[in-house]
């Protein structure tokens, strides 16, 4: 089952039904919803196995009985936190109904993030702790190891990558197989060593076959690598490709136009360049890079 383009697909019948003019629906067994809240925040109208009967689910939609054993983030018992809504897309809400539709990435992100604990974590080590027996997406079934991140734990430059393949999964470590060895060798061409930054992805865990990770993968991992660059508070963040890249600042353009322009996530400076596998499979693009790469000591190593 792909949920993400599920989803989405809902979200669109949805806001096609909503622009017709409805504005609330009635799901029996759970609060009368104002269809924006659901649009705006999609994760809230999961069906939840304990609150809503086997029958009750099938009659309504299509959603599987498991949800959690699909990729999804589990919802167990936590509709009534979000109606209403989780308090920013509230008040979002309120200053005049103008703002723009939440992104399911960002909803689901949302979500995720309320059902986090409060507990302080303030290293990278306890942040590790926390997550290595993940199992919040179904990427936690299929994976042999979960590729946390490698590196420096004080290093100012942090190298984001989208996810570990077979041999990243094989081994725990991001970035060692071809891809990887091409970003060892251009970054000790810098006159760095590998061992001086910090590399990661942003899931942690492979999906099958290399494809992309889905919006609801991304979502679930989003916390961890949010953490990951608080806690190491890098001078930079070099996104590899596009999916780290729209990740982090999710206006940006395409790889192609966004590439070698610093731009700012947080408080946090970013330099968006090619992804090693797509230089592998075009080495045209590798002067491109290059020229970014070359930015990375002034902007990462100069006080
Ligand atoms: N590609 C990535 O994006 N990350 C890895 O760790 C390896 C390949």
């Amino acid at each position: 089952m792909d949920y993400s383009a599920l989803l989405l697909q809902i979200e669109n019948q949805l806001q096609t039904v909503h622009k017709k003019g409805q504005n609330y629906m009635n799901i029996e067994a759970m609060p009368r919803v104002e269809l924006r809240r659901v649009i705006e925040g999609l994760g809230a109208i999961i069906p939840v196995e304990k609150d809503i009967s086997q029958k009750q689910q099938e009659k309504q939609t299509s959603f599987p009985n498991h949800p959690d054993q699909s990729g999804m983030i589990q919802y167990k018992n936590t509709h009534p936190k979000f109606f209403p809504p989780p308090a920013d897309i509230a008040e979002n809400q309120d200053k005049g109904n103008k703002v723009k539709q939440q992104s399911l990435t960002k909803a689901f992100a949302q979500i995720v993030i309320h059902q986090e604990s409060a507990k302080k974590i303030n290293t990278l080590s306890e942040l590790f702790q926390k997550y290595e027996d993940c199992q919040r997406c179904a990427l936690g079934k299929t994976r042999k190891n979960l590729v946390f991140g490698r590196g420096l734990s004080n290093a100012t430059v942090m190298f984001l990558g989208e996810g570990p393949g077979a041999d990243e999964d094989a081994q725990g470590e991001p970035f060692v197989g071809r891809a990887g060895r091409l970003l060892t060798k251009m970054i000790s061409a810098l006159g760095i060593e590998r061992s001086d930054v910090y590399i990661t992805n942003i899931v942690k865990c492979r999906p099958p076959e290399n494809r992309n990770p889905t919006p609801a993968e991304i979502s679930c991992c989003l916390p961890i690598i949010k953490q990951q660059i608080k806690i190491l508070n890098p001078k930079l963040i070099v996104t590899l490709g596009n999916i780290p890249t729209k990740t982090l600042i999710p206006e940006l353009p395409g790889i192609t136009k966004a590439r070698g322009k610093i731009q700012q996530y947080e408080n946090w400076t970013v330099l968006p360049t090619f992804h090693p596998s797509y230089l592998l499979r075009n080495r045209s693009a590798m002067p491109l890079a290059w020229e970014d790469f070359k930015k990375i000591p002034e902007l990462a190593f100069n006080n």
